[in-house]
């Protein structure tokens, strides 16, 4: 199988410009390309016989988190801007943030502040079934870092070429913001239903 760049139905968004989603956008596609490409090289590798071909497998193997994590956690960033703008305040989210954070309001401050982490990674907000808990984490890189198993709410790009097209890097916070203004929280409460 291979897999196909999800187009995203994206409204006009504020304080993030059309040309700095499409460089974004640009490079989720390659992520995709990439996925393809790992995958149709291990199994061209698995033909042969060859010595180095074989060693190659198993860097490729180590290099496939790498581009699939790009692939998917960029899908999951991208499909937060899509339809109307909504949120509701007595949703069962809102609920288990209140219950984790103290409040709504605490819950975007805190992750305002895990932004704040010095250097670029990942903002991901899951959902522990388990312990029926949010998890706010910062992830440096997206291969390595995840909570294993968790079912993914939010995820906020802190990687430069998520917003340097808009914002320097000492605007960071200006890029926070503009991403929590387009933030469609019903999609993320919604994954929050299907995650319990
Ligand atoms: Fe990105």
């Amino acid at each position: 199988m291979t897999y196909t760049a999800k187009q995203f139905n994206l409204p006009a968004l504020e304080g993030l410009s059309e040309k700095q989603i499409k460089v974004h956008l640009g490079l989720y596609e390659g992520y995709v390309k990439n996925v393809n490409l790992v995958m149709a090289t291990i199994a061209a590798y698995e033909q042969t016989d060859d010595e180095g071909g074989k060693y190659a497998i198993t860097e490729l193997r180590r290099r496939f988190a790498f581009e699939f994590d790009g692939m998917r956690m960029h899908e999951y960033y991208f499909e937060q801007f899509e339809g109307e703008k909504g949120g509701d305040r007595e949703s069962a989210l809102a609920k288990a943030a209140e219950e984790k954070y103290g409040s709504g309001e605490n819950f975007i401050t805190h992750i305002k502040e895990v932004a704040g982490t010095r250097g670029i990674g990942w903002v991901v907000v899951y959902w522990d079934p388990h312990g029926k808990t949010l998890h706010t984490v910062f992830v440096n890189d997206h291969e390595l870092g995840q909570l294993a198993g968790l079912p993914i709410l939010l995820a906020l790009d802190m990687w430069e070429h998520a917003f340097m097209v808009d914002y320097v890097p000492a605007e960071k916070k200006n890029y926070v913001d503009a991403f929590l203004a387009n933030l469609n929280w019903s999609v993320v409460e919604k994954r929050f239903d299907l995650s319990r």
